[in-house]
């Protein structure tokens, strides 16, 4: 049997004359991953956002466990939602372990506040709070760079890290916005198994990303967003081979894979195009509630 947790109905989102969403219809079930591919500029981002109460949608239900989210980040978070941002949003200045902890405020009585300016409460009541972030730390792979600055570390790291802190507080669902933008072939790699480690602990995992191969390794199910609508929704098989997805997103076909050489080629290529980038978009995190 399988539980519907994510039911997004007819979610359609307009910025003054632009409609960047257009009735959307999505869920995840439990146990599933789940791959929303889609042009830049397709409104994937923006659908994310409708769903963690970034954005209120102009129209439409978004229900987690059969119960409408409330429109404020904090309580689809504390609902059981947690994302990371195709924009890393990390506290700079702040050590790996600390980051995490931030990420576990939702689920402490001490809060935010007492987690930034550590008071006597804090090394008492957050004991658990650190095994718990240690634990996520050496889960996903950066426990011995605990308490470096998360500034310092490598781009893939503090990917790394913006999901071990989304996990730190508890999701039943976990969204990832472009989890493997700016990683290595390697690092991709990592990421695919971390996901499917993810989704055995009981979590269901909900992917935008721009590596087909990634995407389709990964997902039980793929929906594809072109100019704001649902074009194609289905399987891997289904999807990769649909003409209309050919045609509006991907370009060529996908006859065989290619070998592993001509690949990592590519994608090291590709990884330090962006990581040229991605040194200017590292870690300013801000409150800032208009996350694209
Ligand atoms: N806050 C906003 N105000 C106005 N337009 C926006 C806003 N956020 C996104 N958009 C527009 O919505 C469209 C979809 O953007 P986005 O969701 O970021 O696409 P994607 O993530 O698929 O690349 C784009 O045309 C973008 O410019
Ligand atoms: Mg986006």
């Amino acid at each position: 049997m399988t539980d519907t947790i994510l039911e997004a109905s007819g979610v359609i989102m307009r910025f003054g004359g632009l409609t960047a969403v257009r009735d959307v219809n999505l869920t995840v079930n439990s146990g599933e991953i789940v791959g929303l591919i889609g042009p830049n500029g397709a409104g994937k981002t923006t659908f994310f956002n409708c769903l963690t109460g970034l954005y209120v949608p102009t129209e439409g239900t978004v229900k987690y466990k059969g119960t409408v989210l409330p429109p404020k980040p904090h309580l689809v978070t504390k609902a059981g939602i947690a994302r990371t941002f195709q924009n890393i949003r990390l506290f700079a200045n702040m050590t790996v372990l600390e980051n995490v902890l931030v990420g576990r405020h939702t689920r402490t009585k001490e809060g935010l506040l007492s987690a930034i300016i550590r008071g006597p409460g804090y090394h008492r009541a957050e004991a658990a709070s650190r095994a718990r972030a240690m634990e996520l730390l050496e889960f996903t792979g950066l426990a011995s760079k605990a308490e470096h600055l998360a500034r310092n570390l490598p781009y893939g790291e503090q990917r790394k890290l913006e999901i071990a802190r989304a996990l730190a507080s508890d999701p039943g669902l976990l969204l990832l916005d472009e989890p493997t933008a700016g990683m290595n072939p390697q690092e991709t790699r990592a990421t695919e198994e971390l996901v499917f480690a993810i989704r055995d602990q009981g979590i269901a995992v909900l992917v935008i990303e721009h590596d087909m191969r990634f995407i389709f390794n990964l997902c039980d199910r793929v929906a594809v967003l072109v100019q704001g609508e649902k074009l194609v929704e289905g399987t891997s098989e289904v999807v990769q081979s649909d003409e209309r997805v050919i045609a509006a997103y991907i370009g060529t076909p996908f006859e065989g894979a290619p070998g592993d050489e001509e690949l990592a080629e590519v994608e090291a290529a590709e990884a330090s195009a962006e990581a040229s980038t991605a040194a200017d978009a590292v870690t300013s995190t801000s409150s800032k509630e208009d996350d694209r």
